[in-house]
């Protein structure tokens, strides 16, 4: 029986979830975290909705065999295409990335005008578009496939001088040209490790700033919301993060360093 002391389990497909460790360790200092990472099988935004609906099964499987008290799908992909399955399955609550991320936009956007920058599943999926027209349906979004993104972020091409990964971004913010949006949602948690770059070539190609909204700092905030709704705060001091990954240790370790900005050591590899 999970209580107040019990950890609060995160999952991605990679190194994505990191944005919202990140954040959550900032908001929730006090809360011990398991981070799976699915580095074995990453991506999954180029993948069919059935295979995504399986992994996303397996990675909430195994944080499961652990005393968590929530989780949180720290995964674009996921939470567009697997999180009502996922309830479904398990009996605790689960924070996805989509619906926060929609309302911190919908309230930072002057004009109405949002964009959204995400895998192809979930651009696929309208799921943000859908969550958003919600909201307000005189919105108008401009939703962009960018599939190129998180192999160079698993790949470690995240500095923000980085060539390579500038060109793919100019390729894609140049799509957003004409548009007037004034806000741009990262849809999918890897890309928040390359928010500086982004913005950077936005500011280059669109000539005027663009908001943007980082979905792993908007879900640990709803995260917060949820346990102090459900007295589920951890009342003790001093928490705790370990890492799983379902490939080699070194190439996580490398950038979660880099990323977090301390150095990550506590990283195990697990078959699931
Ligand atoms: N970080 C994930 C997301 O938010 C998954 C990216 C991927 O595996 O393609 O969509």
């Amino acid at each position: 029986m999970s209580d107040k002391n019990s950890a609060i389990g995160v999952f991605d497909s990679g190194l994505g979830g990191l944005t919202a460790i990140k954040q959550l360790r900032k908001i929730l200092p006090d809360e011990h975290f398991i981070y799976f990472g699915d580095t074995g099988r990453v991506p999954y935004g180029t993948r069919s909705f059935e295979t995504v609906i399986q992994y996303a099964y397996d990675d909430m499987k195994f944080l499961s065999g652990f005393d968590i008290k929530m989780a949180v799908v720290a995964c674009g992909t996921v939470s567009a295409v697997a999180l009502p399955s996922l309830e479904k399955k398990f009996d605790l609550p689960i924070i996805g990335a989509i619906k926060p991320a929609c309302a911190a936009a919908y309230s930072s956007s002057a004009n109405g005008k949002i964009a959204v920058f995400a895998t192809p599943a979930t651009i696929s999926k309208k799921a943000y578009e859908s969550e958003l027209m919600k909201l307000d349906a005189s919105l108008s979004v401009f939703s962009v496939a960018c599939p190129m993104f998180v192999p160079l972020i698993e790949a470690g091409y995240i500095s923000e001088n980085c060539e390579v990964t500038r060109i793919i971004a100019s390729e894609y913010l140049s799509k957003l040209k004409g548009t007037g949006a004034d806000t741009l949602i990262l849809g999918c948690t890897h890309y928040p490790i390359i928010s500086g770059l982004i913005s950077s070539v936005a500011a280059e190609i669109l000539g005027h700033d663009i908001k943007i909204i980082d979905s792993g700092y908007e879900s640990a905030l709803a995260a917060k919301q949820l346990l102090s709704e459900r007295n589920l705060l951890n009342g003790n001091s001093g928490g705790s993060v370990r890492f799983f990954v379902s490939d080699e240790t070194q190439n996580f370790k490398a950038t979660a360093s880099i990323f977090l900005g301390e150095p990550t050591e506590n990283v195990t590899k697990v078959s699931l």
